[in-house]
């Protein structure tokens, strides 16, 4: 028997949109109880919330539930910006794929890219430093004034990844426009001249990775670029130059569209209660800090999978065809977790439920450990050097809502 509820998204389609401003909770907790798997008519999406069914979907090993559709843009799409980036819309990259695709590009990914502690061990160093050369620029700020996400985060997350990748310092911002401008078009609801503003940015990424990738074949670097173009599968199979640059595309625009995200939300928690100052007297909390950002605040708020065939999702026959929005925030805070309080960040906490931010199973992100090591060197740095910041304002960023990434923000601070 269905609870009548003002707020019920499964009711007013097209509110799930909100979702992306905050605040959802409640609307949250009724999906879970009332609605687990409900048709959003507006979006043309099956709306999934509980930590169970998403991660069901997410670890299906039947090919039931394909992500051969999770970059189909949700908006309809004017036909000048389709025109635009044509091509680059069919190049396939992991996350689109199922094996046998997949498992080719998973393999390639992993053999150069480190996805475990042990193998992210020599870069360490590295990231320690370009975290503390941002916190000492920002520091430094005369204004004794700044913005967290544009002035700090953003442009240390992207250093990092540039360094590893090969991109010069003078090509981030056709890095960080294209990602900004691929989360866009995909995943919000915006007027033709935006679309297209937003495709022309993917395609000038796209073409700079297709650029990257033969500057490295005929000059060879210490770089992933290079690693990538030099490995071979255990059939002596190399990657297309292609296959390459979409990887480079995917591994930049992941990067670019949520490390920052992270960072920032784990910093606007920390500074709303007394959790920054802590945090600067007992650093070694850090990692506790970014699993408790992860569990509370998920960057990517949903993700997409599409069925194969018809099938019964915890008590609701999907059609085949049927396009899912995993909802992984609303599966952070699941009852089923039994966590007290989930709705106060408080990074000292034991009870960690398990979390679906970095997905499930055969697609589980790559970048998992990685992401965590730099945004525990960030939060390190950044209370070492400015242990008395405090939030000035919070306002939303100018980007549009966006149905996957947690909404970009400006967190305006002052020492
Ligand atoms: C806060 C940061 C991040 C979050 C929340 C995140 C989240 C996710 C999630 C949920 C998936 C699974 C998608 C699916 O099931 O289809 C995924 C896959 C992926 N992520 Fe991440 N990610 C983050 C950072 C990164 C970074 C820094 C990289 C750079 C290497 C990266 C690279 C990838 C790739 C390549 C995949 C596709 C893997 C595959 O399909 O086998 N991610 N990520």
């Amino acid at each position: 028997m269905t609870t009548p509820y003002p707020g019920c998204p499964a009711h007013a389609p097209g509110t799930i949109t909100g979702h992306a401003t905050g605040g959802f909770h409640t609307a949250y907790a009724h999906l879970r109880r009332e609605h687990p798997v409900y048709h959003d008519r507006e979006l043309g999406l099956w709306v999934v919330s509980r930590h169970r069914d998403i991660d069901e979907v997410l670890r299906d090993r039947h090919r039931i539930f394909t992500p051969a559709h999770s970059y189909d843009p949700v908006q309809p799409t004017d036909p000048e910006a389709a025109r635009i980036y044509t091509g680059v819309q069919d190049v396939p990259v992991a996350a689109s794929t199922d094996p046998p695709v997949h498992t080719r590009y998973r393999d390639a990914l992993t053999a150069v890219w480190p996805t475990s502690a042990l193998q992210l061990a020599p870069w360490h160093t590295h990231i320690e430093k370009r975290a503390q050369e941002a916190a000492k620029a920002f520091a430094a700020r005369p204004t004794r004034s700044g913005e967290l996400t544009a002035d700090f985060a953003r442009p240390l997350t992207a250093r990092i990844m540039s360094d590893l990748i090969g991109v010069a310092p003078d090509n981030e911002p056709c890095v960080i426009d294209g990602s900004a401008g691929m989360a866009d078009l995909l995943w919000s609801f915006q007027p033709p001249a935006e679309q297209q503003r937003c495709a022309q940015a993917v395609l000038d990424l796209w073409n700079h990775c297709s650029h990257l990738v033969g500057r490295r074949r005929s000059e060879p670097r210490d770089d992933l670029t290079t690693a990538w173009i030099d490995h071979r599968d255990e059939h002596g199979a190399a990657l297309t130059d292609a296959e390459i640059a979409s990887t480079l595309m995917e591994v930049l625009t992941t990067n670019a569209e949520t490390l920052g995200l992270l960072i920032v939300t784990g910093l606007r928690h920390l500074l709303t209660g007394d959790g920054y100052r802590r945090l600067a007297q007992h650093p070694q909390e850090a990692p506790a800090a970014v699993e408790e950002t992860l569990r509370m605040d998920p960057p990517l708020i949903g993700w997409i999978r599409t069925t194969t065939r018809p099938v019964t999702l915890a008590g609701t026959d999907l059609p085949a065809g049927s396009r899912l929005l995993l909802l992984m925030h609303a599966a952070a805070h699941d009852e089923d977790h039994g966590v007290r309080d989930t709705l106060t960040f408080d990074h000292r906490r034991r009870d960690t439920p398990p979390t679906l931010a970095f997905g499930a199973g055969v697609h589980y992100c790559p970048g998992a450990q990685y992401t965590r090591l730099v945004a525990q060197h960030a939060l390190t740095a950044l209370t070492q050097a400015l242990p008395d910041l405090t939030l000035t304002v919070e306002t939303p960023a100018s980007r549009p809502l966006n149905l996957i990434l947690r909404r970009p923000m400006a967190l305006e601070v002052a020492w």
